[in-house]
């Protein structure tokens, strides 16, 4: 699958390499192309990626993955243009009171877009492994078709997908592991997970 990242650093390098690692055609889009941080970067993740701008990332992929700090969303959204069905997936995060995913919702054009991995830190998408069991990577989104496909791609990397529907849903889960990691990180370091255990998966038309 050609898969865009939006964004270079620490959420766009850990994903782009993990799928660039399974196979996948990865394209980080970037401000500056040609820099050495993103020779380094394409060197690191081997022979199925490559760079261009941000507006060349936007058409190359059939997967997007918007990481890029909150205060520059607006800018490279509009940069990218009309993303024209396209899946866009939403890893970013605001911590001003605002929602990330009302803003990103509100300002991709006529893309699909899938709130995704921002409930991880890029260290465990980096290196998903536990002892213990699977993490769980919680995605959300009004459009069933595209949150079954990034749901497959959180699968390839070794998370466990738990979507969660809609993003009036997703806003509590953000609030409640908000609000788990002020309390589980000081003692257990960024790296912790949460796994959901479960003995049933729900209807799919009980999730919407
Ligand atoms: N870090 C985490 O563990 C984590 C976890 C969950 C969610 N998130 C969210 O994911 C998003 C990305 O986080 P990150 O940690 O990957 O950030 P980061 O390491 O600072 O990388 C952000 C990237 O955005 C790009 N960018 C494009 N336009 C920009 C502009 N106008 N100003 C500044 N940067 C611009 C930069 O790439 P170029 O210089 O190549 O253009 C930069 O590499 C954030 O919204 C964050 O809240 C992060």
């Amino acid at each position: 699958m050609k898969i865009a990242s939006i964004g270079s650093g620490h959420m766009g390098a850990a994903l782009g390499k993990r799928w660039a690692a399974l196979g996948h055609d990865v394209m980080f889009g970037s401000r500056d192309p040609h820099s050495e941080r993103i020779k380094l970067l394409l060197e690191e993740t081997g022979s199925n990626a490559q760079a261009g701008t941000i507006s060349e990332a936007a058409s190359f992929g059939e997967v997007i993955l918007l990481a890029v700090l909150p205060d520059a969303v607006e800018q490279v959204l509009a940069e990218a243009g009309d993303l024209d069905g396209k899946i866009l997936i939403n890893c970013t995060n605001r911590y001003d009171g605002r929602s990330a995913d009302e803003e990103v919702r509100r300002l991709a054009q006529n893309a699909r877009v899938v709130r995704a991995f921002h409930t991880l830190p890029w260290e465990v998408l980096a290196n998903p492994q536990y002892e213990q069991g699977t993490a769980t990577a919680f995605l959300s989104g009004d459009d069933p078709a595209a949150a079954a496909v990034v749901a497959r791609l959180i699968t390839e990397i070794g998370l466990d997908p738990v979507d969660v529907g809609g993003p009036d849903r997703m806003a509590k889960v953000e609030t409640a592991i908000g609000t788990l990691w002020g309390v589980l990180a000081p003692r257990f370091g960024r790296e912790y997970s949460l796994s959901v255990l479960r003995r049933q998966e729900p209807e799919a038309d009980a999730i919407r």
